[in-house]
């Protein structure tokens, strides 16, 4: 057994490995942004308007048929995506919207930008995503809509969530800003639910840079989200000079540029993907062989796109002393000096954060309010022991910078190499000098 890399001993990924940066930007997506310089017309009105903005208009049919959804709506961000999503489904003002204790904070606000509350449910103890049997304790006369979260490209638990919505009568909406390509039983993320967000926000395995989409099979959602990315107003194509706001609404018009250049990106994805699961089956085939140490859990049916790999430590299995945030640390840091990209991607349950807590949506207690008194919602991190527990043992294999769909197959098994080797000297880390783990969420 040799020494761990942070202890002295040698490092096990070479200094050099031949990791790739992301995004990767090639000849061809710079030849599309070119295209529209050449062309002239930059930014672009909803689809709908039957206006000419070409790259939006191509870019929506093209992301619409990758995903297998009859409609995608291009916006300026995932977050835009979602909360369009949400209003243009039909939740209003103090309706109360059940979504995952675990996710970014842009899905507790989104549903806050619609005026609505976030009530969490805590996630399940294998895939990470809500746990369907714990949702029914949430449901209230309030309850409109349950928001489900596909994380780290997996899809939630589908069936059970929408079996659940059926016999309550709640709206169904989807967060899959992570999960593009990814499918539960033959279905494609993004399709669950009446209608989703994605992001390509530029750490996506889908990177733009920033940006996103809506999506629906509901051409009366597809019509108000239309309306909702463009101010409330319709222009007719026969006679753009006739505005007319229906809704109050916000401006998520995106640029021709950025299209051109997703739609450049878009060719690419099916390989992203692809690269992300053969890395992840090299990360699993070590990790199989490792006690102390589990890869993503995917349940039968589901393709993940691995937009996160993460790593959960089994403190029982491992010949260590340390446990919880103290040894995910260490574990962490003797990873970081051996040479392999780790990150947390989060802390804490979307309860916790200080916004949320304090119910400081818009000030003065609103969205709450509106949903009776605001102290009758209370969050609190302890409600959600399972999403606490995740965090505490848990890390994510390589970071936004070097993500595991863009890696070689050398970094990879340099990187499964290097998890057997502090696992196996798990001991030494308890004599290591860590610094508790310090990365923004
Ligand atoms: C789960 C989830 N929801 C929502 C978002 C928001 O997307 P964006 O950053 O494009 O607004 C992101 C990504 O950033 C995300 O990972």
């Amino acid at each position: 057994m040799s020494q761990l890399a942070l202890n002295g001993g040698a490092r096990s990924v070479p200094a050099q490995p031949g990791k790739i940066a992301w995004p990767i930007v090639t000849p061809e997506d710079k030849a599309a942004v070119q295209r529209v310089l050449d062309r002239g017309v930059l930014w672009a009105m909803t689809t709908l308007t039957g206006l000419n903005c070409p790259e939006q208009d191509a870019l929506e049919r093209e992301f619409a048929e990758f995903l297998g959804v009859p409609y995608a709506l291009a916006v300026n961000g995932g977050t835009a995506g979602l909360h369009m999503a949400l209003v243009a489904a039909g939740v209003e003002a103090g309706d109360e919207v059940i979504t995952s204790a675990f996710s970014f904070l842009a899905t507790p606000a989104a549903i806050l930008h619609a005026g609505a509350i976030p009530v969490f449910v805590d996630v399940d103890p294998r895939t990470w995503n809500i746990d369907p049997q714990r949702i029914a304790e949430k449901i209230t006369p309030r309850t409109r809509a349950i928001l489900a979260v596909d994380i780290h490209g997996l899809c939630a638990d589908w069936d059970a969530i929408l079996e659940l919505a059926r016999r309550h009568n709640l709206l169904v909406l989807e967060d899959a800003c992570q999960a593009p390509g990814a499918s539960y039983r033959g279905c494609p993320a993004g399709s669950f639910g009446r209608a989703a967000g994605f992001s390509v926000n530029g750490t996506k395995n889908f990177a733009v840079g920033e940006g996103g989409f809506m999506v629906t099979s509901d051409a009366e959602i597809l019509a108000r989200g239309a309306w909702l990315k463009q101010v409330g107003e319709t222009l007719p194509a026969d006679n753009p000079a006739m505005r007319q706001q229906h809704l109050l609404a916000w401006n998520y018009r995106v640029q021709e540029m950025p299209c051109a250049f997703a739609r450049s990106q878009l060719r690419r994805l099916a390989a992203v993907n692809q690269t992300a699961r053969r890395n992840a089956a090299i990360v699993d085939g070590y990790l199989r062989e490792t006690p102390g140490l589990r890869g993503p859990y995917i349940p039968d049916g589901c393709v993940s796109v691995y937009h996160k790999y993460r790593i959960t430590l089994v403190p029982e299995e491992l010949d260590t002393p340390l446990r919880g945030v103290e040894l995910r640390d260490a574990f962490m840091a003797a990873l970081g000096a051996e040479g392999v990209d780790v990150d947390l991607w989060g802390t804490a349950p979307l309860a916790a954060h200080p916004m949320i807590r304090a119910r400081h949506g818009f000030g003065h207690g609103f969205p709450w309010r509106l949903a009776g008194a605001p102290e009758s919602y209370t969050y609190r991190a302890e409600d959600y022991p399972v999403t606490l527990e995740m965090f505490a043992n848990s890390f994510c294999l390589t970071n936004d910078e070097f993500p595991i769909y863009a890696q070689p197959e050398p970094v990879m098994h340099a990187y499964g190499r290097a998890l057997q080797k502090v696992a196996q000297n798990a001991r030494e880390l308890a004599q290591a000098k860590v610094a508790a783990w310090q990365t923004a969420t």
